[in-house]
């Protein structure tokens, strides 16, 4: 089966044909992150007004050698995200599915970027389960149960930031450029011995304890008061030694609370495989730490290569041959704050 996925819940506009939810045959994707970058942070009517500009030519390079005949469904994503965004995808999606007489398939985004481990790549194995799924993207950080493919348990959740959010907003406070998780990475890989001058430490949120939601909104609060104990009393010219001293004590507590949690989670449900999965898995540390414990856990861990965990359609079609529940254009809709926790 092919389905033709389109995604606009943020600032992207991509559109994607997949076999199977596995074979990628088409992956196009146009952004407007360097536009945003000039705000230091996404502008709701500028993506939108971008996704607008974008929408046909995607769709358009998406279905070079293609026909509507080679198309069997449309998926869409219809939420979580950004109102104006979310709607220009899914008008679009109406109209296609209208005009070529295809099923229209809605998708949660956040549930879906856990299907990018099933599209194929050389080096993915198949999955073992029960799987525990961790969810980290920009605005989300959600633990699911899944007893096989096809179903997803809701374990728990951020109480405050998302983890990918506590990235941007710290680097920010650095002076780093959006999207700050890929800027703080760089950032940490220049801390060397020398920056350990700097003592920067920083609390581990919700490390522990019985419950399985997250909250990064402290780390925020505490890098400004140590950013501005620690600027006041430095020359400026250590600037970028303490630059990296601070990216690397960030990446650290975002890391050590994401893993502890989901082996918690894997250890209370007995699970064989751990799923990551978001913009935040692109982070090499994090999946660092987590092939450390995997003998330990006997685990096996299935995180997919950076460019399937940042924003595209590709997995939005995957999940959509996973969860095939064709709706009416009438009453498919664009729900911004559309749940997560199932
Ligand atoms: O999944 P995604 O592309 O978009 C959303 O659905 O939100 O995730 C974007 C998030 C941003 O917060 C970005 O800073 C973070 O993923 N991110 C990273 C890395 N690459 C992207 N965070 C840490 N390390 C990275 N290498
Ligand atoms: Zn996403």
């Amino acid at each position: 089966m092919k389905i033709l996925a389109i995604e606009t819940s943020c600032d992207e506009t991509a559109v994607a044909i997949v076999t199977d939810g596995k074979s990628i045959l088409t992956n196009i994707v146009a952004s407007s992150v360097d536009l945003q970058k000039k705000y230091g942070g996404i502008v709701p009517e500028v993506a939108a007004r971008k996704q607008v500009e974008f929408m046909v030519p995607v769709l358009h390079e998406a279905m070079t050698g293609f026909t509507e005949d080679d198309i069997d469904a449309i998926a869409v994503t219809v939420g979580p995200g950004l109102i104006g965004s979310l709607l220009v995808g899914v008008e679009t999606a109406k109209t296609l599915a209208f005009a070529w007489n295809k099923p229209l398939i809605p998708v949660n985004h956040v549930l879906a970027h856990i299907y990018a481990v099933f599209l194929f790549e050389p080096n993915l194995q198949p999955i073992r389960f029960p799987a525990i799924a961790l969810v980290v993207s920009g605005g989300h950080t959600e633990l699911y149960f899944m007893e096989n493919e096809k179903t997803l348990k809701w374990l728990g959740g951020t109480l405050d930031d998302a983890a990918g959010e506590a990235f941007d907003k710290t680097a920010r406070l650095l002076g780093l450029p959006y999207p700050g998780g890929p800027e703080i990475e760089k950032a940490a890989n220049q801390f060397k011995a020398e920056s350990l001058k700097f003592k920067v430490k920083l609390p581990r949120p919700m490390f522990s304890g019985e419950t399985l939601n997250f909250s990064f909104s402290g780390l925020k609060t505490a890098v400004l008061r140590e950013w501005k104990k620690l600027t006041n009393s430095q020359p400026t010219t250590h600037n970028l030694q303490l630059i990296s001293a601070f990216a690397h004590e960030i990446q650290e507590a975002i890391t050590d609370v994401l893993v502890s949690k989901t082996l918690s989670a894997a250890h209370i449900y007995q699970a064989k495989s751990i799923i990551v999965s978001g913009g935040v898995a692109a982070n090499q540390r994090l999946k660092d730490k987590f092939n450390l414990q995997l003998t330990t856990y006997n685990l096996q861990l299935l995180v997919p290569p950076p460019k399937l965990c940042v924003d595209s359609a590709t997995y939005i079609a995957a999940y959509a041959f996973y969860h095939h529940h064709p709706v009416t254009r009438q009453s498919i809709d664009a729900i911004p704050n559309l749940s997560v926790e199932i």
